[in-house]
């Protein structure tokens, strides 16, 4: 009876890898839609461990129990494909690296960043989910921003590789969040302005970020701390640096003469034209894009 079930699921996971192809094409890591048991035995494990809508599901288990798979594989294998069970976790864990894929635990199959993040949340408002997918994505008024910006990315997941069982993600900052500027030696270097030299931290306690370049801690910016969950005022035009920024140069500017010496970035209606050209870590100015300011 159960060889025959076991067959099912297999049939029906060749299917859904042939017609669904990996959205998240820098990662190889992903899988889609978990398939759902189309019957259920009751059998070694408790009833409902393979129903997604049981207090028993095996899903709500490994969440309480640390995410620890090695309890899975003294009889699932250390492979996870069966072992002295004849259950092969990737009956119904498609993607090839069945459960072990990035969205597995956290994201979906679109990207492995929540939402859904650890706790099952959806809405930008949960600490977990709150702004990954504009940052990922990128928007009208900014370049995407990768995952490694903000965290060190697992290579892969396992016992004793990922994840730590910590619970809570860390956020450590690297790249563009730490643009210095102002510079000694750079091209429009101010020695009557500060440098800046970011140095960004994340407070899981407020959820906010603070000196993130990207944020505004740069010369004549106003080093913003957006709540990670707080939704879109949380970078309104004006929030990072003002309009017009704090130096000298810019004293009187407006909205409308911004495109005199930033264009093409931003078009003389005051309107970004070119999100690719912003928030890039490199200022754009006088039609050129500074390695260093
Ligand atoms: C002590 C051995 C043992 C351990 C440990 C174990 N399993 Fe199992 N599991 C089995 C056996 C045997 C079966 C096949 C018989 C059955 O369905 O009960 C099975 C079946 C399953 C099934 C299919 C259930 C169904 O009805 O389709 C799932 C899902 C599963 N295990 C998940 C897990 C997870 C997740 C873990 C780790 C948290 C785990 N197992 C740990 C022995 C084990
Ligand atoms: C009978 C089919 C089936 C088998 C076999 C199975 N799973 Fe699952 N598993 C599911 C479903 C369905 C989900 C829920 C997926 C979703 O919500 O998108 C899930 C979710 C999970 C989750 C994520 C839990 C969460 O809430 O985010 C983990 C981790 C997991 N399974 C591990 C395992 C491991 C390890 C094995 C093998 C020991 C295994 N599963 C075997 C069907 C199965
Ligand atoms: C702009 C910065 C940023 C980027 C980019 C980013 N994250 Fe996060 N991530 C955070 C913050 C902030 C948290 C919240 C930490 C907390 O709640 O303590 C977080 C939390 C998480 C969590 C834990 C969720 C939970 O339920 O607690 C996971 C998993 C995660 N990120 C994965 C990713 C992955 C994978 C990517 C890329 C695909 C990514 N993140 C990109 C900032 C970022
Ligand atoms: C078995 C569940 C599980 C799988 C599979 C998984 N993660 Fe995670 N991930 C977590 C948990 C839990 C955390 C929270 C931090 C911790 O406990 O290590 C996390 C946190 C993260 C974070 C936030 C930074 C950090 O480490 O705290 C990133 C980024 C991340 N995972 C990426 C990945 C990638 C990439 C893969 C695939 C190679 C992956 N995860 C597979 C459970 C998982
Ligand atoms: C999330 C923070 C943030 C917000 C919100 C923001 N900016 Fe910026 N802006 C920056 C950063 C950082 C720079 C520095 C140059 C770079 O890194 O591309 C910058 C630079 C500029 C420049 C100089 C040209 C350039 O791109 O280098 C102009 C003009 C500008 N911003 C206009 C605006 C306008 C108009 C708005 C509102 C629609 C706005 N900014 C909102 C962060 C922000
Ligand atoms: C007359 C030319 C000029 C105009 C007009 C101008 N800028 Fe600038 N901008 C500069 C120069 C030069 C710099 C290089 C650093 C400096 O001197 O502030 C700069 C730098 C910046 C920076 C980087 C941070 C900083 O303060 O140095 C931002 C952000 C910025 N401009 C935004 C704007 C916005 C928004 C407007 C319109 C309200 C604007 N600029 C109008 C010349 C101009």
């Amino acid at each position: 009876m159960k060889r025959i079930s076991f067959i099912g699921y297999k049939l029906s996971a060749i299917g859904a890898i042939i017609t669904i192809g990996l959205a998240f094409s820098s990662c190889s890591k992903l899988q889609n839609n978990v398939l759902a048991p189309t019957t259920y035995q009751v059998g070694f494990h408790p009833t409902g461990w393979a129903e997604v809508s049981s207090p028993n599901f095996h899903g709500i288990y490994l969440r309480q129990n640390r995410w620890d798979l090695s309890s899975c594989m003294t009889c699932h294998g250390e492979d996870l494909k069966g072992g002295t069970t004849g259950t092969s976790c990737y009956s119904c864990h498609n993607g090839p690296e069945g459960p072990l894929s990035c969205n597995t635990c956290h994201g979906s199959s679109l990207n492995p960043a929540p939402p859904a993040d650890l706790s099952g949340d959806t809405a930008t408002s949960a600490p977990g989910v709150g702004a990954h997918q504009i940052h990922l994505a990128g928007s009208s008024l900014s370049i995407p921003v990768s995952c490694t910006t903000c965290h060190i990315v697992p290579q892969a997941a396992g016992p004793g590789i990922h994840p730590a069982g910590t619970g809570t993600a860390t956020v450590e900052f690297s790249s563009i969040a730490l643009t210095p500027t102002n510079t000694p030696g750079s091209r429009f270097y101010d020695s009557t302005q500060v440098t800046v030299q970011p140095t960004p931290v994340f407070d899981p306690q407020t959820l906010k970020c603070s000196n993130t370049y990207c944020h505004g801690d740069f010369t004549g910016g106003n080093n913003y701390s957006p709540a990670w969950n707080g939704g879109s005022s949380q970078a309104a035009c004006g929030t990072c640096h003002g309009i017009p920024p704090n130096t000298p140069i810019h004293q009187g500017q407006t909205l409308q003469t911004c495109f005199l010496c930033h264009s093409p970035m931003i078009g003389p209606d005051g309107t970004i034209q070119d999100s690719t050209q912003h928030i890039t870590g490199k200022l754009l100015l006088y039609g050129k894009q500074l390695e260093s300011w």
